[in-house]
């Protein structure tokens, strides 16, 4: 676990919480705003702490979620419009929650209440569409569902059909782009440990706490983890539909956050599953690049295929996993041609597990004059730090990459001498082009800061139109 200075990082300048719950409202924009944007929404998850408690070793993914975005509402005059759901103001009203959560509890447990506690899950990761619905996420609970555009309400827990997921799951579930069927499991600490389509998904040996996890069209691919560098990673693959018919395989122990993508290919003996992370048989296990590389982004209509781009975040110096244990922060945002290094390392692979492709830093890449170079870095100015970007097609877009990506950024210069953000400082929309990844074509300043965050995610503007409607909002 942390340590004090590191839990106090996580409560120093932009990742302290805010404490301010601002109604709808303008705000200014410069630059031209894509039209692809309008009717649209942008929405970031991410932790809301409400006490420091540093004897606690407090980290980044502690703590309700908090739901901030901009929406790009069709109006003159008016181009950008954000809303935020924060914590309460007052010490007062904190200890009341406190106590009055407590006493829940405790009367719950005693079966004193007629609806008791079932679930405490912070849904403070991610946020996806999936059924008309607007879900947030996290593994250790169902979804919350919220509604969209204005209010950003809570309106309750999704449990699926016929109330299957009651307890933990993952933060990132998968939607088919051609289905709509929306994929995530079922975990327990009590064998069978997790459940697919409501059966027992066999071969887990142990509870499992699955932040993400693998889906193509055919398959789908649960990572089971080693709880010491003794063990090894295991993933097992299965027809969408067959859990039981589950193979396992064995890799190097390493530890795994996020998937990138996932994806079916017919070959003359069967199809291979191509499962792409950061780090049948198992053919080839090199990295593509070098680079830190977090956060990974596939539009939602490419997941699930052989996509060629994909995009993320990553820092000038260190890595993610140095930065997971002390603070992140988000320095580039980068688009790797997936493609393009896949046949790179096909021709002339590198070495299995610890190999890899492209092994430039990225200080090496942002020196790169080529055209076609397979990464491209948008470096922000110095002391600015951005968040996990959405990518927005272009209409009618000549190439995959013909949109623009979209992401909060914070200028640290606004912290004041002891490193704290002022009530006054304020974050920034940026919306970068992402075909050469070099010019931000549009801002809209916000209000107030939004803190560094998890996860964010595009709403365009028919899904914040069809949401199912809503009898009543949770309180
Ligand atoms: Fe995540």
């Amino acid at each position: 676990m942390p340590n004090e200075l590191t839990s106090l990082s996580y409560h120093a300048g932009n990742y302290a919480p805010i404490h301010t719950t601002l109604n709808l409202r303008p705000c200014p924009s410069e630059g031209a705003i894509p039209e692809e944007f309008f009717g649209g929404q942008y929405v970031r998850n991410g932790s809301k702490p409400l006490q420091v408690d540093t004897s606690r070793g407090f980290h980044w993914f502690n703590s309700d979620g908090m739901l901030t975005s901009v929406f790009f509402e069709r109006i003159a005059q008016a181009p950008g419009v954000t809303t935020l759901i924060s914590p309460r103001s007052s010490v007062l009203s904190v200890l009341m929650e406190v106590v009055q959560a407590m006493a829940l509890i405790v009367a719950s447990l005693w079966g004193l209440i007629a609806r008791p506690i079932r679930r405490t899950s912070t849904s403070n990761t991610s946020v996806v569409h999936n059924d008309d619905q607007i879900l947030a996420t996290n593994e250790t609970g169902p979804p919350m569902r919220v509604f969209l555009p204005s209010s950003l309400k809570t309106v309750g827990w999704f449990t699926g059909m016929e109330g299957f997921i009651k307890e933990m799951t993952t933060a990132h579930p998968h939607v088919d782009p051609q289905t709509q069927e929306m994929f995530l499991f079922h975990a327990t600490f009590l064998a069978p440990f997790t459940l697919c389509l409501n059966q027992p998904e066999p071969g887990f040996q142990g509870g499992e706490i699955m932040h993400d996890f693998g889906v193509s069209r055919k398959h789908t691919v649960m990572i089971d983890m080693p709880y010491n560098w003794r063990g090894q990673t295991r993933f097992g693959v299965f027809p969408r539909y067959e859990p039981e018919k589950v193979k396992w395989y064995t890799s190097a122990p390493c530890m795994i956050m996020h998937t990138v993508n996932t994806w079916d290919e017919e070959t003359f003996n069967g199809t291979r599953v191509h499962l792409l992370l950061r780090p049948k048989q198992i053919s080839h296990q090199w990295a593509l690049s070098a680079i830190p590389f977090e956060f990974p982004h596939v539009p939602h209509r490419l997941q699930m295929a052989p996509t060629r781009f994909v995009y993320g975040n990553s820092m000038r110096t260190g890595d993610f996993a140095e930065a997971c244990i002390s603070n992140v922060k988000v320095e580039c945002l980068v688009k790797i041609d997936v493609v393009a290094l896949l046949a790179r390392g096909l021709a002339d692979p590198p070495s299995q597990v610890d190999g890899c492709v492209d092994q430039r830093s990225v200080a090496e890449v942002l020196i790169s004059d080529d055209p076609n170079d397979p990464i491209k870095v948008f470096a922000l100015p110095d002391g600015w730090y951005a968040q996990e970007c959405s990518f927005v097609a272009r209409k009618d877009g000549q190439s995959e990459d013909d949109g623009w990506l979209v992401t909060y950024v914070y200028d640290e210069l606004q912290l004041d001498e002891n490193g704290a953000a002022p009530e006054t400082s304020q974050s920034v929309l940026w919306i970068i082009d992402a075909l050469e990844m070099k010019e931000v074509v549009a801002r809209v300043l916000l209000p107030q800061r939004v803190p560094y965050g998890m996860h964010g995610n595009w709403f365009p503007e028919e899904q914040i139109l069809g949401q199912r409607e809503v009898e009543r909002f949770r309180k």
